[in-house]
Formats: C-alpha cells, structure tokens, sequence
C-alpha cells in the first residue's frame, strides 16, 4: 500500500510518498481502508519529535481516520467488509489497559498514530473495539476533520469545565480546529461564548462557529474586552488551547471561583502563575488531555445528528502530505485540513 511515511524526525519534508507492506488483521483487528485522515497540530509536534523521541521508524502517523472495513480479523463478529466506520482517535494500546476509565487515564493510552502507524496510508490497523459505525451520511473528509478535536472538546467543554446554560466562556483560537469544536460544544450546551483570532479574515470563521464576541487580540486586549463583555465579572468558564502567551490574561478575564481548562500550548509551556491571585480568585486550575470513549461518542453522535458541524478548510491528496504540513505551520488554517489517500 502507499503511505506517507517518516524514517527520522524533522521538518515538513521529512515525509515519504512510498509503498509498505499492507498491514493484516490480527485476532479481534480489523483493516480499515482509510477514506481520508484529518492532520492535527499533534502530529506536526510528533513528526518534528517534540513529543515522544522512541519511535520505531519507519513510522506513519495520523490519528483521525473515516473509512470503510477492508479484512476482518478472528474472532471479530460484530463488523463486516464494507462498513463504514471511524477510528477513535485515542486509545491505550496496550490490551492490559482496556479495563481502565475513563480510557484517556489509562497508562497506555495515546493518540492514534504515536506507537502504532495511523492513517496516513491507504490502510490502517486497529482493534475492532476501537471503532464506530460511521452513520453520519457525511463524505469521509468531513468525517475525518473531527474526531479528535470533538473527544477533546467534550472532555474539555462539558465534562471538565463543566459548562451549563447561560455560562460565559472564552475559548481561544476559534478559528483553529480544535477552537471551533469548542466553541461548537459550548453554543451546544447553551453557552455564551466569547472567542479570539489573530486576523480579521479569521473573524466570519470563529462566529460561524457560534461565538458571540469574536476579539482580534491583535487589536484589542482580549481580556479587557471580555471584562467588558461580562459587565467587570468575568467568564465563568476559559477553554485554552493556547498556553504561555495568554495566560496570565487568560486568568484576568476569568470570574471569581471560575475554572480555567488548559490543553494546548500553540503559544507556548511556560507561564507564570500568581499564587496569591489562585487563592484570592478562588480559580480551579485543570489540565486537559484527550477524552474517554463515551465522550467520544457523544461528541461524534452530535456530528451526526447535525448538531456540530464538520469544519473542513482544505483536503490534500495523502501525497503532498508535507504541503498540507507546511499549510498548518503558515497559521492560515481556519478549521481542519485532511488527507485523502
Ligand atoms: N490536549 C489535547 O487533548 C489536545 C487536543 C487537540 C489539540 N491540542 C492542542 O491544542 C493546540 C491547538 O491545536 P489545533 O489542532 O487546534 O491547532 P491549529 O488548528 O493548528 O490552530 C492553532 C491556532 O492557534 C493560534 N495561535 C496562537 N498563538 C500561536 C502561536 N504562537 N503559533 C501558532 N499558532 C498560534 C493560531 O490562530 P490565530 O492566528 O487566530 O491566533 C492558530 O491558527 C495545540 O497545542 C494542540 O497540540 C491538544
């Protein structure tokens, strides 16, 4: 089969057009034939190797497959050739592990394509459990853009932030993918939500999204405009994906007793904390990584039913793998970009 593959870790060019051997499904696997795999941020830090540096190359990543089951392996009833079915984006991978909840805090668990080979390639193999009956009536691409960014932002949105109706949030970067699904779940839930971009072309995209109040940081102090947005209370809730760059604002714009949800570090990993401000402001600090099966499920059941919307900017053949690459790295993206074998 084609792949895009990398033999060391680098830059966007690091990447290999090539045939490998088609993968076989072991008992209780199944080959996926991979319709279109969305690119995250993730895999650009992991082809770079800024996240794990004991990967066995040759190595394929790519986390967030949409496609239709291609062999069965022993002992697998429940699913047949032709299905169509989508991968979890993150699972544990080692079997030892599969009793654990949620999945995300299971000492194995990781996204898609980081110790095993993702879909960046015509075929994928993955345990039966791990995928879902694609019923979404969406083209793959539109599928693939959301796996990922949907686990996180139910995990991060409503189980952790624990967002209800009538909340103000501020999520940042709602125009990036992982933003725009946020800000999605937040409007779900019956959230306010307050958003930034860094340009004005990115400002339809954000309020298309479903924000409210769409703050170019560029030009405005996104948290003043929130303290003004909020009457001088603040939000209740801050969804970032962002990091070092916003967070000291990130804490100004947030209410008293108000909870600050972390999982992404675009902008940076060090930040200054004042301790005196944690306690004073009563603020619930927490980190966010991934999200379970269930909340998966739920976020993706929401696709389906029409509720959140897929948001695709681009598709590139699995080919100019590295173009796409370069596409995320010029920060022009709004939305996802997604791979077609
Ligand atoms: N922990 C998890 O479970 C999880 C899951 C998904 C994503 N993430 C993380 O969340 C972050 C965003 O991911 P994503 O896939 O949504 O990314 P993305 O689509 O590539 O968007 C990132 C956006 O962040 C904004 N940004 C702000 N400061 C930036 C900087 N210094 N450099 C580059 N961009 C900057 C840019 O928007 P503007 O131009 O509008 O500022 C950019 O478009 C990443 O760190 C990713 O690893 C974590």
């Amino acid at each position: 089969m084609k792949a895009a593959v990398i033999h060391r870790f680098g830059k966007a060019d690091v990447f290999q057009y090539e045939d490998v051997q088609q993968p076989g499904a072991g008992a209780g696997e199944l080959i996926v034939r991979v319709g279109a795999c969305g690119i995250n941020r993730y895999d650009l830090y992991l082809r770079m190797g800024a996240v794990f540096t004991d990967l066995a190359f040759p190595h394929v990543m790519g986390a967030d497959v949409a496609g239709t089951v291609a062999a069965v392996g022993e002992s697998v009833s429940e699913w047949h050739e032709g299905d169509r079915v989508i991968v979890t984006p993150g699972y544990p991978i080692d079997p030892a592990d599969w009793t654990v909840m949620p999945e995300n805090q299971a000492p194995s668990f990781e996204v898609t394509g980081t110790h095993t080979w993702g879909g960046n390639a015509e075929y994928i193999r993955v345990p039966a459990r791990f995928v879902i009956r694609d019923n979404t009536g969406l083209p793959p691409e539109e599928v693939a853009a959301m796996p990922l960014v949907l686990m996180t932002a139910v995990h991060a949105v409503e189980t952790l932030g624990q967002v209800r109706a009538g909340n103000h949030v501020l999520v940042q970067a709602g125009a990036s993918g992982s933003g725009q699904a946020c800000v999605q779940v937040a409007k779900l839930l019956g959230a306010r939500v307050a958003t930034t971009v860094g340009s004005i072309d990115k400002m339809e995209t954000a309020s298309s999204a479903g924000a409210e109040l769409v703050i170019n940081y560029k030009e405005q102090n996104f948290a003043e405009t929130v303290l003004d947005w909020t009457d001088g209370v603040g939000v209740d809730v801050v969804i970032d994906n962002v990091g070092g760059s916003v967070f000291e604002d990130n804490l100004r714009a947030l209410r008293l007793g108000g909870t600050f949800v972390n999982f992404g570090l675009v902008g940076g990993m060090k930040a200054t904390l004042n301790i005196r401000d944690l306690f004073f402001r009563q603020h619930h600090l927490v980190g966010s990584f991934m999200g379970s099966l269930a909340e998966w499920k739920r976020g993706m059941g929401w696709l389906a039913e029409g509720k959140i919307k897929a948001c695709v900017d681009r598709t590139f053949p699995l080919s100019d793998i590295s173009e796409a690459h370069r596409y995320i790295e010029s920060r022009a993206v709004r939305g996802k970009v997604v791979l077609i074998p």
